[in-house]
């Protein structure tokens, strides 16, 4: 009945197409609107169905498409088609991203093109630059308040130079990804102010309310993002005189996704984007895209819905265009965002890899892998044709999102050892030499998450303060062994810039008022490009560093069973200071990789007879393909040096 109810609805839409719209070549354009249409229309129906004007938005929200599709420059119509035939083409080991700032890595978009030569010396082909849209002078929590969908910012440059770049990058083989703030906008956004001048159609856009009665609802069950700088959920504006929903900063007002206009604009806005030469969009804070009154307001079953119709309407418009979900929850909700019940993708292709990054951070603190096994072990296999960010660092805080049965299976106490983390990251354990830095303190639920570098997570500022050689190489060594499982555990590595020069804390962020409470800015550094010149002097943690990761990034680029095809087998292997995995070639699951990292101070030993070596290895030549070496064997024994990790194979 639906098929055809949306079959004869698109006719009518289609007839009903402004008539400039039909002047142009959209043969793509509709074979792809007729292969997504009933999803469309399903999904919409689901979401708006009971609205009086829903045709009305239906052809709103095609018309959208269509215009954007007239829009979109024939290079990436072309790259359009070249990725449909090749669809699985980002699955591939070959990626390796970074994170960075323009203004931090360089100061704008111009300078940053002429520095390309350095993250394409290091190897990397993925760039995901942070925000950079026009957002309001002082506060802005990093660009992710934005009050112009549609401009750069001056201080970047111009969306000339921006397309400039995308043109360069693309010389390059190099990809762009781009922020799109969905949630939220600026308090200072046009709408924002339509709204606060008394348009009811703009404070539509958004969730306001007249007293407390609804905000005291929601507040009951919604837990806090900012504790410390921005309590409660809801901010009074004096000149409105109403509440408005503000989960994050209380200058960034929430999105209302219950009014279709909003979704329109937002697809809008997401394909503009898309055709500026993006290929990627990240898409910021998903997770809280749908409110419901009795939730955490957070993974609704509508946000879901409404991503699958962003990604089925983008696959109409620009379908080379992959989004990466920012949806940093809990393990099994992360997964979701590639879409549930289904083989491939059907929301974002892409997701940031929280669980394993927080695993991670674990390992290093505790010495030993065993919630990082559990964690993964826990970890339901991912989607075909999906694919994980995985990342050691980036511009936000650590947070503790292990799940609390996880802890338990490891006998650990969940509040006692998330505790442990959080006095072991900011210096206050035993002989901890890590100088993180408490974010986000809850004082109704104790939590606290961590901000820091890498560098100076690690204990490379202390140890290059106190001067002691073994523990500026075990900082260093850290620092790789991480990488190290980035690099080989499936799905596109994404480093962060600074951290292959191991740029320490940056605490000038305290002299900003308008940074100074928030520790994440102790992250978030400028390139010290004197001290990026010291990757070419060897002797130095710089050359170390930077040397390393260039070498992994070249030898992961040539081991095809990296690539992520849910070919990964994790072994359990009795030694808790041993993190074990072996990747296997997808069309030849005999030719195994594996991947054995020690996170503890002293060599451990693998009994390769345990694991049933003859699974992992025909020959007696084992070599770490990462270092070229024969690593050390006593026996049957391997030996793992500390922190240190291998990729082995006899092959
Ligand atoms: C995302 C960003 C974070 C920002 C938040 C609100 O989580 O990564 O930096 O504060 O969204 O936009």
């Amino acid at each position: 009945m639906y098929e055809q109810i949306s079959h004869s609805l698109l006719n009518e839409i289609l007839t009903d197409l402004k008539p400039e719209i039909h002047e142009e070549d959209l043969r793509h354009f509709y074979t792809r609107l007729g292969a997504n249409f009933y999803s469309i229309y399903s999904l919409f129906t689901i979401l708006y169905g009971k609205r009086d004007d829903f045709k009305e938005q239906m052809q709103k929200l095609v018309e959208t498409l269509a215009q954007q599709y007239i829009q979109r420059p024939a290079h990436l119509k072309l790259s359009d088609i070249v990725r449909e035939n090749n669809h699985n083409w980002f699955l591939s080991q070959e990626w390796v991203g970074i994170a960075q700032y323009p203004d931090g890595y360089s100061q704008n978009l111009s300078e940053l093109q002429q520095r390309m030569h350095y993250f394409l010396e290091l190897g990397v082909n993925m760039v995901h630059l942070m925000p950079m849209m026009v957002c309001p002078q002082g506060a802005s929590d990093g660009g992710y308040a934005v009050s112009d969908f549609r401009q750069i910012n001056q201080r970047f440059g111009s969306l000339e130079d921006l397309q400039e770049l995308a043109a360069e990058f693309h010389k390059h083989n190099v990809l762009l990804t781009l922020d799109v703030v969905v949630n939220h906008t600026s308090d200072e956004h046009e709408w924002a102010k339509k709204a606060r001048e008394g348009s009811s159609k703009y404070q539509d856009y958004y969730y306001i309310f007249d007293n407390r009665e609804v905000p005291d609802m929601f507040e009951a069950t919604m837990p806090e993002v900012f504790p410390e700088t921005a309590s409660g959920n809801f901010t009074w504006d004096e000149e409105m005189g109403k509440w408005v929903m503000t989960v994050f900063n209380n200058y960034q007002w929430d999105l209302n996704y219950s009014n279709p206009a909003v979704f329109t604009e937002m697809l809008d806005i997401i394909l503009y984007w898309a055709n500026q030469g993006a290929d990627i969009l990240r898409l910021d804070a998903v997770a809280f895209l749908w409110k419901k009154i009795g939730s955490i307001c957070q993974n609704e079953r509508e946000a879901h819905l409404l991503l699958q119709l962003m990604k089925d309407c983008c696959q109409v418009t620009a379908p080379g265009v992959l989004f990466i979900a920012e949806a940093i929850v809990a393990p099994v909700e992360i997964i979701k965002y590639f879409g549930e019940d289904a083989i491939n993708a059907k929301e974002c292709e892409i997701a940031y890899n929280a669980s394993l990054m927080a695993l991670l951070w674990d390992a290093v603190a505790t010495k030993n892998a065993k919630l990082l096994t559990q964690g993964i072990k826990s970890l339901p296999d991912k989607l075909e044709r999906a694919t994980w960010l995985n990342y050691v660092r980036c511009h936000d805080d650590i947070g503790l999102g292990y799940d609390d049965k996880d802890i338990r299976a490891v006998d650990y106490e969940p509040r006692a050892h998330r505790q442990f983390l959080i006095d072991y990251y900011t210096g206050n354990y035993g002989d901890s030499s890590s100088r993180g830095l408490p974010f986000g303190h809850n004082n109704k639920t104790g939590d606290t998450r961590i901000s820091g570098s890498l560098a100076s997570l690690v204990g490379l500022e202390a140890a290059l303060e106190s001067g002691e050689q073994s523990e500026i190489d075990d900082a260093v060594k850290t620092i790789v062994l991480m990488h190290g499982i980035i690099m080989s555990f499936g799905g596109i590595p994404l480093l962060y810039y600074g951290d292959e020069i191991g740029t320490l804390n940056d605490t000038s962020y305290l002299e900003d008022p308008a940074k100074a409470n928030d520790s994440r800015w102790a992250h978030r550094p400028r390139i010290d490009w004197e001290k990026a010149e010291l990757r070419n002097s060897p002797g130095t943690v710089e050359h170390t560093l930077f040397s390393s990761l260039k070498k992994m990034i070249a030898v992961r680029k040539e081991i095809s069973s990296f690539a992520d095809f849910n070919n990964r087998e994790l072994l359990d292997v009795g030694n808790p200071h041993l993190f074990v995995f072996a990747r296997f070639e997808y069309n030849q699951p005999t030719n195994k990789v594996l991947v054995v990292a020690n996170f503890d101070s002293e060599p451990q030993y693998l009994d390769l007879e345990d694991i049933g070596r003859k699974a992992y290895f025909r020959g007696s030549a084992i070599r770490d393909l990462y270092s070229g070496e024969k690593p050390a064997m006593f026996k049957d024994f391997l030996i793992i040096p500390p922190y240190r990790f291998y990729w082995l194979t006899d092959q």
